[in-house]
């Protein structure tokens, strides 16, 4: 295993498209080509030399084969980067089943469900798998699988009987805990290594960096982003926060440098994510890039990018690994977009930032007992991808009616600073909003010329908060996430129709065990309390007013309302474009281009073209000269561009839109463009259909 890991190092060195994922595997053997681990790399470049579909040829693109999962319901979401490798395509759908198929037809090999045949606990956002040696890893829930690559059973000799709980080892009870993972691990030597999901209100889960072995499944080694006692940060929370805070996790996933043994994570904010008294401090880890010895888990060097979020401004994806041109030497780098627009390049061996920083003031006005951090600071190059305050003269012009809905909403609102804290009295824009700028498909790297490749999202968020006074259990407990009147919010789906999906026993158990994004209120609320908010869920009659929990969870003030700001038709409430494809040279910090990117079907029909809009999944960047990708929320189409300048060079039709990244790889002698087609993004439609593309013979 070692030997074989060390060999896969020195190929990776070499700049071949490499993954730990695919120990012992020929990687390039003539005709095939793999897209061995998530993103294409473990650098998560998603840059491949793959050429044979060429910007001279990429207009000749047809639908090769195309699967579908038959497993879409409303709402649901598909994000998974398939992996292939050795010809066989890894992937799951909408409701978390793991499948195979033959890369070259679409030909499905097997396919594991992890329900049994169960309803899944509510949509999933999950994007993708780990395939290394003989098996498949994937989060379902709290379990982490492992199942035969060759047959999609379960491994019984990995944890208990084929999963590992992800809920223990954390340090608290496990009834408490809610924990999943939305995106896959990386695989190191013997390691395989994870960030987690968890609840962004209380009570939450920490956000560890964890390590399992991957034959056994046993617990290696721990981060911990909430530092305990003794633990370097530990002093910037209050003294007790690491048994009851939670969040500042690394949900997007993390990045291995296989050559230097480090890990490299991107964590989230602390929950809860609005009102922070009770996690007074800078709140380390929480919104840092962090650098670990791989095979320790021991801390190497971090940097909070934001300190003391009050915003729900996680670092949205994995950290990039690349190599720039900076003062005249080629330096190792990391690079990692934000939510709010900019690019940090830090130095990959020390972690200090590679181009000047900013410290600027803060407004220091905030709720009862909250301390907003009187700095933050920013990097001065490169140029931020989004915008970076909305006002008055940022609203929508699309129609005079959109921009006096706008208009109204804003004067409501009164924002007065991009950081000024949440409150009770207005209300807060969040803007770039709490999907960005970046996302979780996170950019690509073309290391000939240093460009880096980034979608932005260009959308204002309304946040209210309101004093937890609450006269019943449903709303001190559940509103926050489902809406004062169960209609549901950016933080949970509604469950006014809760009935026609859902027993009573099956919420029960949602409400204890929590679903990863949920919290698991099996330890904060006693048996009456579940009955009578399930009662209520499922008649609309309120046992329960007049019961108020006592839990040390609630705190003073929760969301009354979370959302996109959007006109009263529903577009995006600020002027366009409303989304951005972006080239950033890392080597100058300057932008090489920038172009609108994604359109809305209806508008484009009236002749509003080029609006943009928001976009989920990444793009993939290949060393003849093109940039792929879907990801468009609205308009079903993946797309090709030329690298260099940003021209459009190829459009291909989707049946729902590819909120995911691509993956290219070659079998027998033809190279493939694969896309998951989930759709489910900001009330757009859903889909279950992978679609793959190749030049016709
Ligand atoms: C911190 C946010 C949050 C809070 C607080 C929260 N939920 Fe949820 N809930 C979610 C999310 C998000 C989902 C969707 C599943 C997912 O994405 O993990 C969900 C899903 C559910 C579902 C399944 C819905 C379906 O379509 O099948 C039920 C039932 C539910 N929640 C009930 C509750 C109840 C009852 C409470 C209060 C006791 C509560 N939730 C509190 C975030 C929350």
């Amino acid at each position: 295993m070692r030997v074989q890991s060390m060999l896969c190092a020195v190929i990776a060195a070499s700049g071949t498209f490499v993954g730990g994922a695919s120990i012992g595997h020929a990687q390039q053997s003539g005709a095939s080509t793999n897209w061995p681990v998530y993103g294409g790399d473990n650098d998560h470049t998603h840059y491949t030399t793959l050429g044979q579909i060429s910007p001279t040829n990429v207009t000749k693109l047809k639908i090769a084969w195309t699967y579908a999962t038959r497993d879409e319901f409303a709402g649901s979401e598909m994000q998974a980067n398939p992996i292939v490798i050795d010809g066989v395509l890894y992937a799951t759908t909408p409701k978390l089943h793991v499948f195979a198929l033959d890369a070259a037809t679409g030909k499905e090999l097997w396919r594991f469900d992890p329900n049994n045949g169960a309803p899944p606990t509510s949509r999933f956002r999950h994007r993708g798998v780990v395939v290394t040696g003989d098996r498949v890893i994937f989060n379902y829930r709290n379990r982490l699988y492992a199942i035969d690559r060759k047959t999609g059973r379960p491994i019984k000799t990995f944890g208990d009987s084929g999963w590992v709980d992800l809920r223990a080892g954390l340090g608290r009870p496990v009834e408490g805990l809610s924990v999943s993972a939305s995106s896959p691990g990386v695989v190191f030597e013997n390691l395989f290594i994870m960030g987690s999901t968890v609840p962004e209100g209380l009570p939450s889960a920490p956000g560890d960096i964890r390590a399992f072995d991957v034959q056994s499944g046993k617990l290696m080694w721990s981060f911990h982003t909430i530092p305990h006692p003794g633990e370097l940060g530990y002093d910037t929370w209050p003294t007790e926060a690491w048994k009851i805070s939670g969040g500042v996790n690394a949900w997007s996933g993390v990045t291995v440098d296989a050559k230097r043994a480090m890990v490299f994570a991107a964590t989230g904010s602390a929950s809860y994510d609005f009102y922070g008294a009770n996690r007074t401090g800078d709140n380390l880890y929480a919104n840092s890039v962090i650098a670990l010895d791989a095979r320790t888990g021991k801390r190497v060097w971090h940097y909070q990018v934001l300190k003391h979020d009050l915003w729900d401004r996680d670092l949205p994806a994995a950290p990039m690994l690349v190599t720039v041109t900076h003062n005249g030497a080629r330096v190792d780098a990391v690079a990692q977009i934000t939510k709010t627009g900019h690019v940090w390049l830090f130095d990959r061996d020390k972690g200090t930032p590679l181009f000047p920083v900013q410290d600027r003031t803060m407004p220091i006005v905030a709720l009862d007992g909250e301390h907003p951090s009187p700095t933050q600071h920013f990097p001065t190059l490169p140029a931020p991808f989004a915008r970076q305050q909305l006002t008055v003269n940022d609203l929508t012009q699309r129609t005079p009616a959109a921009h006096a809905a706008a208009l109204k909403i804003f004067n409501e609102y009164k924002p007065s600073h991009p950081f000024e804290a949440p409150n009770v009295t207005k209300g807060t824009i969040i803007y770039p909003g709490v999907d960005g700028g970046g996302e979780w498909g996170g950019p690509a790297y073309d290391p000939q010329t240093g460009l880096l490749y980034v979608n932005s999202n260009e959308m204002a968020w309304l946040l209210k908060l309101v004093p937890r006074s609450d006269q019943s259990l449903y709303a001190a407990t559940c509103a926050s996430c489902h809406g004062d009147k169960r209609q549901g919010s950016a933080g949970g789906p509604s469950l006014l129709d809760i009935a026609s999906r859902r027993s009573r026993e099956q919420i029960i158990k949602i409400i204890k065990e929590g679903t990863g994004r949920m919290p698991a209120f099996g330890a904060a609320m006693d048996g009456g309390a579940t009955n009578d908010i399930t009662t209520y869920l499922l008649t609309g009659t309120d046992a329960s007013i007049g019961k108020v929990n006592a839990s040390p969870f609630f705190l003073k003030y929760r969301t009354a309302y979370f959302d996109i700001f959007t006109d009263h038709e529903g577009y995006p409430a600020v002027k366009t474009p409303w989304g951005t494809l972006n080239a950033i040279n890392l080597n100058t910090g300057k932008f090489a281009w920038t172009i609108p990117f994604g359109e809305y079907p209806k508008l484009a029909a009236k002749g509003v073209r080029n609006t943009g809009t928001d976009s989920y999944g990444g793009a993939i960047v290949t060393e003849n000269g093109l940039l792929i990708i879907a990801a468009t929320t609205y308009d079903n189409k993946i797309r090709a561009f030329d690298k260099r300048t940003g021209k459009l060079l190829w459009t291909g039709a989707l049946p729902a839109a590819g909120n995911a990244t691509p993956s290219t790889y070659m079998v027998n002698g033809k190279q493939y463009v694969v896309i998951a087609c989930g759709g489910g993004k900001n009330g757009a439609p859903s889909g279950g259909t992978y679609v793959a593309f190749a030049l016709p013979n």
